[in-house]
């Protein structure tokens, strides 16, 4: 019976822009209470293209990319001004804690049974071996769900600017763990849809999010917040559909079809592949979708920096084009060696949970605030962020040798954010011909209007800087770009 409807359903909405399901009653075997009808084709939205309102009415849905302008961008951004926990997940978190631990889970002996756990639980990722007992559970969403909930849409924003989201997207969550990319990226969109309908913008979305994760009680806890926020969520103009999650390894799980983002946070660093080999994994995921949006996040520590962008390199030999951060300024790629980059977005607000395990001595070990990252956007198609290519009036960081103690223009990507302090601002800079590290150094007493363009350029923008006195730091292996008050700098076309 199920079928008939389905098919009918799909009839009309191959027929009609709107059709009401009381009219779908003319043509089935047997009648249906509107209601009845709207559930039997909830799981089914996404593959028809529609979505049902409460009114009963479905409407056909186009992929096109979501809207954008940039009064959308900036309302989006300064919802992300003074960011945390959005109060509803904040609140499900909680409860899912309580729910776990008991009420007094910030007390006495279960309070330190969790905070021991918090400070195993950072031992063991360095060491690369993390394990998730559902104790790890809790001790993961108390210290790092918060950070990385929120530093995940600044990459969402990122891909909405530049046109990468659609209004129907299928979204793979690879390595979920309790459903911090499912949640963020839910989260994000409702922002989104706020924002549009205080427009009286018409936006719908179909959305339908797919994970795989192999730690049995990550997935249990996935399967409680996702159903809770969404069964609590009343968005009008979206379908979200969350399938249940591949209980599997990574690499040997089925390859999803059709996926438009493709996710990998903070997994690929938990494999015991080397990170060149961890391409193949990433490579296998995506190889049954057409063209996804891939992204891959690691810690901004040293090694796990440096193994993303080894894997990185070994992506691109197999087809895949960088997006984001890294432009091939001079058209040509970097080895991807020695590269140790990450964005800085600044903190977020203590969460109240995370506040309650701290209340103890030694409380900074408990309190996780400081978004700090290494990520990789990548596409099959050719598209990048910055189109943007050098012209001969620039010295390539590949040939800095030949003008050390010279005042010399060069091009480049700013990646990093201040590594100095407030005297001397210190960024890394790359123009993809190079692995040794350069450092663009601007002393405070320096900076002017010529040359403050540094100071507000975002990861991954690229200056143009004319009159850099180059200088070799053989203690460090690395080279000096020094800003002087006779620099120029300046911002390149982001296009
Ligand atoms: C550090 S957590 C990250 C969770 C989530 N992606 C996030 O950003 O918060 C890593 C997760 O990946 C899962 N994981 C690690 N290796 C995996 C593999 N080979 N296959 C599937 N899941 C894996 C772990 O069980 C854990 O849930």
């Amino acid at each position: 019976m199920n079928k008939e409807v389905v098919s009918l359903a799909k009839y009309l909405a191959a027929s009609r822009v709107e059709f009401a399901l009381s009219e779908m009653n003319q043509y089935l075997s047997k009648k249906y209470d509107e209601r009845d009808l709207y559930t039997l084709l909830k799981p089914h939205f996404y593959d028809l293209d529609i979505l049902c309102g409460t009114d009963y009415k479905c409407h056909r849905l186009v992929k096109r990319p979501l809207p954008v302008d940039d009064a959308i961008i900036g309302e989006l951004e300064d919802s992300f001004k003074n960011q945390g926990l959005p109060s509803g997940i904040e609140r499900l978190v909680e409860s899912y804690i309580e729910r776990s631990c008991g009420k007094n889970w910030h007390t006495g002996k279960t309070a330190e049974l969790i905070r021991k756990n918090i400070v195993k639980q950072k031992e063991e990722y360095w060491k690369g071996r993390p394990r998730y007992p559902k104790i790890r559970t809790i001790s993961y969403l108390l210290y790092h769900f918060p950070v990385y909930f929120c530093q995940f849409q600044y990459l969402l924003l990122d891909l909405f600017k530049n046109g990468l989201l659609t209004t129907k997207m299928s979204i793979l969550d690879a390595g979920s763990g309790p459903g911090t990319i499912t949640l963020s990226t839910i989260d994000f969109l409702r922002r989104l849809l706020d924002i549009y309908s205080k427009r009286n913008m018409d936006v719908k979305l179909n959305i339908r999010i797919d994970s795989i994760e192999k730690s049995g009680e990550n997935i249990y806890c996935y399967n409680e917040l996702t159903s809770l926020y969404l069964s609590n969520l009343l968005l009008e103009n979206a379908s979200i559909t969350i399938n249940e999650p591949v209980h599997s390894p990574i690499e040997i799980a089925k390859v999803p079809k059709d996926e438009d983002l493709i996710i990998f946070s903070y997994v690929l660093t938990e494999m015991s592949a080397a990170p060149s080999e961890r391409a193949d994994v990433v490579d296998r995921i995506a190889s049954g979708s057409k063209n996804p949006t891939v992204i891959i996040i690691e810690p901004a520590e040293l090694v796990n920096s440096k193994a993303l962008r080894i894997t990185q390199h070994a992506l691109i030999k197999k087809g895949f084009n960088i997006f984001n951060p890294c432009t091939l300024i001079w058209g040509i790629g970097c080895s991807g060696d020695n590269c140790w980059s990450f964005e800085e977005p600044g903190n977020i607000q203590v969460p109240g949970f995370m506040k309650k395990i701290a209340r103890t001595e030694d409380s900074y070990k408990y309190i996780n605030t400081d978004m700090k990252f290494s990520s990789v956007i990548l596409r099959k198609d050719g598209v990048t962020e910055h189109a943007y290519r050098a012209k001969g009036k620039f010295v390539r960081l590949v040939n800095l040798k030949r003008h050390i103690e010279k005042r010399i223009n060069i091009v480049a990507s700013v990646m990093s954010g201040n590594l100095g302090d407030e005297k001397t601002f210190v960024f890394k800079v790359c123009d993809a011909t190079t692995s040794v590290p350069c450092y663009a150094v601007l002393p405070s007493y320096h900076i002017n209007d010529g040359n403050k363009a540094i100071l507000e350029a975002g990861y991954g923008d690229i200056v143009e800087i004319y009159g850099t006195l180059i200088r070799e730091n053989k203690a460090f292996s690395s080279y000096n770009l020094l800003i002087t008050r006779s620099t120029a700098i300046r911002p390149v076309d982001q296009t």
